[in-house]
């Protein structure tokens, strides 16, 4: 932690006066690490520069902290946490750890949480209290909450008050701290929580161990400035930062050089990528029209934000190659006023007006969407409007949320007056309706042939073996374990609702 981050800490006030723990004064934390989150502070964007660290080591006299012992990350959420976690990982297996999926096994357990919905904060909140039966059996196992749950202040004065038995607490800010923390836990007998609500630099270099070797995340920006008014995010993770360029396209091009067939480019609005910078003129088209000279099978990127998706993008992804024709494009909502108290900052016209240029590029590109019901004052009008949207688009396929208040956002503060009954009504007419589209897409692939990148058996059946296709359509089928990791051609047998079965028909095809 340096000055600036410890003069911005907070104390907890422990608001429970018969627990035991909060009747403690928490000054003497500061001995150990203790650094509480704050939201308001999580709110302010500063116009500082940010600060790249492209030398980033983990302090030798680390090494070795983690020999003979076993670590454990469960990941909750979005792209982001589950590439955290092959960070996490990295940096964990740098230190001597060994990683187990068994949880009785494991000397250190993580939760990478996720604050999106209530449901997800509930989730984990069930997994800590299950937790606390492995540490009465095993009282030296360490137990860990990290990721956008933990930059809550109510989260962690939840678990100061209730959960005894969790040792340490982080945030999304400082994972590359973890060795730090894990030193302080196994010395301290009090919790160790270190969460900064100040978004913290670029750190370069970090170690990670990735979860397979055919598919590969690269972070292309951190944060959020949109404050859509229903989100946490911009809070749990900080104002927007980009990688610099070189920096991403090495990472590319490394995995390329492992073998990799497919990257995933990450950032909450990889849209705005680029406009921090303050010495050059680049945005995700600029990146995008190099990355897709690198060798490599296919090219994804996620979230968009429809506001920020400029001409030049599109133009960029028209080129295509390796560039693939599948665009995530969260609408939220098909009525303009809705999406005015969202602060999406577009109308339900220029969210057409952007898939009809997509389209007129793109015409065979898949669109996937996000959508929010039950949002404040919705009226059924305005939901009807959503529908209508959803069948002009004729989206692949869809997310669809009950809206959920987070605390501490703008929306939290509107009454939450749709009743539960008509939320759960509208999800289902909505759900019926992204089903019967996507059905009716996946019924055009029968008899065609696709290309798939193998991934593996099929979860159901370990004789199928499973891959997507460019348009992230799953699709089931027999072949040889030898194309796992290639990819194929198939011909389409059978569209199910979600998924397409069909046989393989050629040999391999090596791209790389
Ligand atoms: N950065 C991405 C979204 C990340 S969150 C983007 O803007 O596209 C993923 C999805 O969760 C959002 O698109 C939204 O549909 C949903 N979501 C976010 N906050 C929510 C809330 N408070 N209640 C319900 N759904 C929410
Ligand atoms: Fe949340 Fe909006 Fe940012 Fe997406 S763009 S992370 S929905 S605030
Ligand atoms: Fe959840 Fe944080 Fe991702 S709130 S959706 S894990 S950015």
């Amino acid at each position: 932690m340096n000055e600036k981050q410890r003069v911005e800490s907070q104390k907890v006030q422990a608001n429970n006066s018969s627990d035991k723990k909060s009747d403690k004064d928490y000054s003497k934390y500061f001995e150990t690490v203790y650094v509480a989150p704050n939201l308001k502070d999580a709110k302010k964007r500063g116009k500082e520069s940010v600060q790249y660290h492209k030398d980033f080591n983990i302090p030798e006299e680390f090494y070795g902290l983690g020999n003979g012992r076993k670590f454990y990350i469960r990941t909750y959420g979005c792209q982001m946490n589950e590439h955290d976690t092959e960070v996490m990982a990295g940096i964990f297996e740098a230190l001597g750890y060994e990683a187990t999926e068994t949880v009785e096994d494991a000397n250190v357990i993580l939760l990478n949480t996720c604050a999106i919905r209530e449901n997800a904060e509930n989730k984990v909140f069930g997994e800590i209290g299950h937790l606390k039966a492995l540490k009465k059996n095993n009282p030296d196992v360490l137990l860990g909450v990290c990721g956008c749950m933990s930059q809550e202040e109510s989260v962690v004065n939840r678990i100061l008050n209730k959960h005894h038995h969790i040792d340490m607490i982080f945030g999304t800010h400082n994972i590359h701290r973890l060795p730090h923390l894990l030193k302080e836990a196994y010395m301290s007998k009090e919790m160790v929580i270190e969460v900064w609500s100040k978004e913290g630099d670029v750190i370069e270099n970090l170690p990670k161990v990735r979860k397979g070797n055919i598919k590969g995340w690269v972070n292309i920006m951190y944060g959020c400035d949109k404050f859509c008014t229903y989100c946490i995010v911009p809070y749990t993770r900080g104002k927007e930062r980009s990688r610099r360029p070189d920096d991403i396209i090495q990472e590319v091009r490394q995995l390329a050089a492992l073998g990799y067939k497919e990257i995933t480019l990450l950032g909450q609005n990889v849209n705005a990528y680029g406009k921090d910078f303050e010495d050059i003129e680049y945005g995700l088209g600029h990146l995008m029209d190099e990355i897709r000279k690198i060798d490599i099978a296919r090219i994804r990127f996620t979230t968009s934000h429809p506001r920020d998706f400029d001409d030049h993008l599109i133009d960029v992804l028209a080129k295509g190659g390796n560039l693939v024709d599948h665009i995530h494009l969260p609408v939220q909502s098909g009525s303009t006023d809705v999406l005015k108290i969202m602060a999406r900052k577009y109308s339900r016209e220029r969210y057409l007006e952007l898939v009809r240029k997509i389209k007129e590029a793109m015409p065979n590109v898949s669109l996937t969407t996000d959508i929010i019901v039950g949002f404040p004052n919705e009226t059924d009008e305005q939901f009807e409007e959503t529908l209508s949207l959803y069948r002009e688009v004729e989206f692949d396929s869809a997310y669809t949320f009950i809206y959920s208040p987070r605390e501490g956002t703008p929306a939290a503060k509107m009454e939450d007056n749709i009743p539960m009954e008509v939320k759960k009504e509208r999800l289902q007419r909505l759900n019926a309706l992204v089903n019967e589209v996507s059905a009716k897409k996946l019924k055009e692939y029968e008899g065609q042939v696709v290309e798939v990148l193998v991934e593996g058996e099929s979860k159901n059946n370990p004789d199928v073996l499973a891959g997507y296709t460019s348009k992230n359509k799953l699709v089931n089928f027999k072949g040889p374990k030898s194309a796992i990791g290639q990819l194929v051609k198939v011909k389409v047998l059978e569209a199910k609702t979600w998924t397409l079965n069909g046989e393989m028909i050629t040999e391999t095809v090596e791209v790389n």
